[in-house]
């Protein structure tokens, strides 16, 4: 058991209170923030006098060489220290002795703790928002080639008017841009550098923290130094958007399997994203697809659970904070592998075109069209509704499909009814007259896909 603060202490801590206290078991992954946190402090005191150059000097290679080693695997993070902060700190001293004990000078774990998790924060950040630019460039690749594949829309699962799968496919890209833009306003709220801040009082020491913060890559220090170490609205933010995130996938991966099931045969999953039964020897089975839709509950409870422990914290830092990091770990974890798995599995289906248009002339999805047909040559639309209505009716008892009426049927339901009106319900006119923006008609596709295509180009995440 290595501690910093075994000062004022009389007896050793029980080995159940040390292991139940200890967070070394998961802030390890923070170690490299941890070291480049501390690189900025030391650069900072020795610029303001606090350290000597020489002093700093040793400090930034000892730590240097502490990142080194952890990373070749020579220096391992082991549970005999009881957080990442203490085994930094420790093996400094170990390998430069004296001077490894200024390290600390005007900083508190509170401080440190709070930057740590806000610089690993920030990577996660950018890179949940490289996973989502990569699905969403796939979505974008699926719309440009789906353009003219008709398939049925629904409402209440119900099929209601013919789109394409590009105009399916379009209403997620809209939600996975959003997504992308409350990652980037999240990013920018929570820019601002904690250290300094020390125990929860500032320090006396004459630390210039706006340089500590331009260091470490940050727009600027935080105001108020109780604020800096209590809190966590940050991970609250990216809790909830990471649930709206696993949501959207999850919404998206109900269709698939829906569509995956023999029923629908819209979309066939690649072998590689599918797994079989022990038992049934005909099945493949969307496993991935259910996962990710299981998997959201997991992000959803890391949300609820970060806030119900937020929810009673007198200021300034309390230990129930500790409990932040195993959540947010878990949900970055789950959001990132479901977002990269998502996007293989969507990019490598098949995608059954004509399955789709059969099913999409099957349902009735040109009802409506043949209805505003009756209007564009005068009938009431109340009444063109009745007299279509009559006709589905008649489609089901003969088990066809609108298009396959004879006119005469037409006739006797309508005598408005002309040669045209098969034209008028062809799936192609259905789908290309409409035309309004965020429509499914080809032109309107088209300008859409444009856009996209802007929207991919001048958003690139840096690599
Ligand atoms: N492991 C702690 C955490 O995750 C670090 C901060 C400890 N600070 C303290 N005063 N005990 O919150």
């Amino acid at each position: 058991m290595a501690q910093l603060w075994g000062g004022r202490f009389t007896k050793e801590t029980d080995r159940l209170v040390y292991n139940f206290n200890a967070s070394i078991g998961f802030d390890k992954r923070m170690y490299a923030q941890d070291i480049k946190g501390s690189v900025a402090h030391v650069t900072m005191l020795a610029k303001q006098g606090v350290l000597t150059e020489a002093e700093r000097d040793e400090i930034v290679k000892g730590l240097q060489g502490i990142l080194a080693d952890v990373e070749s695997g020579a220096l391992a993070v082991t549970s005999e220290y009881e957080d990442i902060h203490s085994f930094v700190e420790a093996n400094l001293i170990d390998r430069i002795g004296e001077v490894g004990k200024k390290l600390h000078t005007g900083r508190s774990r509170n401080d440190q703790v709070a930057l740590d998790m806000k610089l690993y924060t920030r990577d996660q950040v950018d890179e949940l928002d490289r996973l989502v630019y990569d699905l969403l460039k796939t979505i974008h690749r699926l719309m440009r080639e789906h353009k003219e594949t008709v398939m049925p829309g629904f409402t209440h699962l119900q099929k209601a008017q013919p789109i394409t799968f590009a105009h399916h496919l379009g209403a997620y890209f809209e939600m996975f841009k959003r997504d992308r833009s409350r990652l980037s306003d999240i990013r920018r709220r929570m820019n601002e550098c904690p250290l300094g801040a020390g125990a929860l009082a500032g320090t006396t020491y004459p630390l210039d923290r706006e340089y500590t913060a331009k260091l470490l890559e940050f727009d600027r220090a935080t105001a108020n130094s109780i604020d800096s170490v209590s809190d966590r609205d940050y991970l609250i933010e990216l809790l909830s958007a990471m649930s709206t995130m696993m949501m959207h996938l999850s919404r998206f991966s109900e269709e698939i399997i829906i569509w995956n099931t023999n029923e629908y045969r819209f979309v066939e999953l690649d072998d590689a994203y599918s797994t079989g039964s022990s038992i049934m020897p005909q099945k493949k089975n969307p496993d991935i697809a259910e996962l990710v839709r299981g998997k959201t509950g997991r992000v959803y409870g890391a949300l609820l659970s970060l806030l119900t422990t937020m929810k009673g914290l007198p200021l300034a830092y309390n230990k129930d904070m500790q409990e932040d990091k195993e959540l947010v770990y878990d949900a970055i974890d789950t959001t990132k592998g479901c977002l990269a798995l998502f996007t293989g599995m969507i990019g490598t289906m098949t995608v059954r075109k004509e399955v789709m248009e059969n099913s999409a002339k099957g349902g009735f999805t040109n009802a409506t069209d043949a209805a505003d047909y009756l209007v564009t040559k005068g009938v009431p639309f109340r009444d063109a509704h009745g007299i279509v209505g009559a006709l589905v009716l008649k489609c089901i008892e003969k088990n066809c499909s609108l298009d396959d009426l004879t006119l005469e049927e037409y006739r006797q339901a309508s005598q408005v009814f002309e040669a045209d009106i098969y034209d008028a319900i062809s799936m192609e006119t259905c789908v290309n007259k409409r035309l309004t923006k965020g429509a499914p008609g080809k032109a309107a596709m088209e300008a859409a896909i444009r856009e996209n295509e802007a929207y991919l180009e001048s958003t690139k995440p840096e690599k």
